[in-house]
């Protein structure tokens, strides 16, 4: 599936993700794993953009925490930039951070128009990573910054039963890439400086955590918030993550790159 027709971060989903990483995260690791990708770059007084922004928990602490001088969340889905909308607006940060809804595809931007793309775990829904990479490097002003985590596979080879039981589970539109995929797709567009961290070993080990805690002391809450079936599919899905994060298949990791400054 290239192009999602319905929406996928319902309710259900956004607080089933939220009881596990946290109040505004759609992705596991907190302010610790945005820290570890923003590490060594500096943000402030930025213009950025957060590509698959989500429920907006991370565009706060781009804004107070780092000092960023403008966020523009885009997301395809309204109900999750609703709940955005209100975090910035809870927080006083409305005049720094705003939010858009766009189309899969293009984004709607002039070329130049950000000194950081960011993006956390959301470009697994985009399948051409080609376009995409072309599309972040237009956008980027000479000199950017370009700094992601993502949902990787380990090669382009066709997914393993296991992969693919795993995402008939989480049920949602992926498209996901090898690492290598990424390196040659940003490198095509232009970008240089490409870094990549594996970040396998350690989601492993917290999400070997986390299924515990969601076959456990967490069941009654989720039973409770979410009714049996939802509770029982979720851990479905953590189990099913753990098998492929456990024989390498699912790389998450981290990206950065630079386009070259011209002038
Ligand atoms: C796993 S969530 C991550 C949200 C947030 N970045 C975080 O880490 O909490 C992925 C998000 O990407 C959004 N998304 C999916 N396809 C997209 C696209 N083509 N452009 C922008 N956002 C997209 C989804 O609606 C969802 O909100």
């Amino acid at each position: 599936m290239t192009e999602q027709e319905e929406i996928e971060y319902h309710e259900s989903l956004i607080t089933m993700l939220e009881m596990i990483w946290g109040e505004g995260f759609l992705s596991p690791g907190g302010a610790e794993e945005v820290a570890l990708l923003l590490a060594g770059e500096d943000i402030k007084d930025k213009k950025i953009i957060d590509i698959g922004c989500g429920i907006g928990g991370i565009d706060v602490l781009l804004a107070r925490d780092y000092g960023a001088g403008s966020v523009v969340g885009v997301d395809i889905e309204q109900p999750v930039l609703d709940h955005s909308i209100a975090r910035a607006k809870n927080e006083g940060l409305s005049d720094r951070i705003t939010y858009q809804l766009v189309k899969p595809g293009p984004l709607p931007f002039e070329p130049a128009s950000f000194d950081v793309v960011f993006s956390k775990d959301a470009m697994i829904h985009i399948p051409d990573k080609e376009s995409l990479f072309d599309d972040v490097y237009r956008i980027l002003k000479p000199g950017g910054l370009f700094v992601a985590s993502d949902w990787m596979r380990r090669d382009e080879n066709p997914p393993s039963p296991e992969m693919m039981h795993y995402i008939k589970m989480e049920g949602l539109s992926y498209g996901m890439g090898s690492p290598e995929r990424y390196e040659k797709s940003l490198a095509k567009a232009g970008f240089v400086d490409i870094k990549l961290r594996d970040r396998n070993a350690w989601y492993s080990v917290i999400s070997g955590e986390e299924y515990q805690q969601m076959k456990g002391d967490l069941y009654p809450q989720m039973e409770a918030k979410l009714g049996r079936e939802y509770a029982d599919r979720s851990v479905e899905i953590w189990r099913s993550m753990n098998v492929v994060l456990e024989s390498g298949e699912l790389r998450p990791g981290h990206l950065r790159a630079i386009k070259p400054d011209r002038y």
